[in-house]
């Protein structure tokens, strides 16, 4: 649609100077990436970018804007071809996600409003997020009240997970008053399989990765319950404060599930919060 020039000053816009060339950019970007995504059987799983195409990324901050087609083309020679490769079908190096064309095309669309997701009760967009945890709800049995919100990806998950564990187990309001004032050492456990976000998430919310107990798998690479209920047991001796367990549904090397009932179990004889890492498997488990 055409705009019609107004009469005063020029009003600054973020808007392109050449629609028309754009709209041409676009139709452009989309048919190579249909191509590309339609071939991608044809190709290595990746390539290695060269040295002289790494060497594009350094130096100074361009001065001058530079016009869209250029960057495009500069995308299309430095940046596209040197791709980890998980999108490929011979792609087996761990979980990393892929590119799908109905991804790409919410992804368009999403930049396209800059939509944003907050307690606006007039946006559609609300509604898509707590439809999709209701669907996931049902779909993983969890019982009619259960909630949840959609993250950026498991590790930030997990962070939000630990900090719902540690804030509702501590026994006093940790938003409020900080780790310092918790009067014993809170710990954590799951098993050495677990996913290295699991530390990430200890040490960011302050429980320190020295309070991560990391307990030995049986032959399945599950955790050794056993060996779980004897760590909590010398932790409550030793004057710590066990308040929670994170059971993998699906661990990152081998897709092992942990003994999830038993951990429930046990979560609830020793008033542990359960945390299930789910980030691929909670579908299978
Ligand atoms: C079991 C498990 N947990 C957590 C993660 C981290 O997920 P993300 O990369 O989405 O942060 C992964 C990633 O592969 C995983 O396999």
């Amino acid at each position: 649609m055409k705009t019609t020039p107004k009469e005063g000053p020029a009003e600054e816009t973020l808007d392109p100077e050449d629609w028309a060339a754009m709209r041409a950019l676009g139709h452009r970007i989309v048919d190579d990436t249909m191509d590309y995504m339609e071939t991608l059987r044809d190709r290595p799983v990746w390539q290695h970018a060269p040295p002289e195409v790494k060497a594009r990324f350094s130096g100074p901050a361009p001065a001058d804007p530079s016009a869209p087609a250029e960057v495009y083309n500069e995308y299309l020679r430095s940046v596209r071809p040197y791709q980890l490769g998980n999108s490929h079908p011979r792609y087996w190096g761990w979980v990393t996600g892929c590119g799908t064309v109905m991804g790409a095309y919410a992804e368009f669309l999403a930049a396209s409003t800059d939509a944003v997701s907050g307690s606006f009760s007039f946006m559609s967009n609300n509604y898509i997020e707590m439809q999709v945890v209701d669907w996931c709800r049902d779909l993983l049995g969890f019982p009619p009240g259960a909630s949840g919100l959609i993250t950026s990806g498991c590790s930030s998950s997990t962070l939000i997970g630990l900090a719902v564990a540690r804030n509702t187990m501590a026994g006093y309001d940790v938003r409020a008053d900080g780790m310092h004032t918790a009067g014993k050492q809170m710990t954590v456990y799951c098993s050495e399989e677990a996913h290295s976000s699991v530390q990430k998430a200890v040490e960011l919310l302050g429980f320190g990765s020295n309070a991560l107990r990391r307990i030995p798998v049986n032959e399945s690479l599950q955790i050794d319950t056993a060996a779980l209920k004897k760590t909590i047991a010398a932790d409550r001796a030793a004057g710590c404060h066990p308040v929670c367990i994170v059971g993998v549904a699906g661990t990152t090397n081998t897709a092992a599930i942990d003994d999830l009932n038993t951990l429930a179990d046990i979560c609830a004889e020793e008033r542990c919060w359960f945390h299930v890492d789910g980030a691929f498997g909670a579908w299978a488990a």
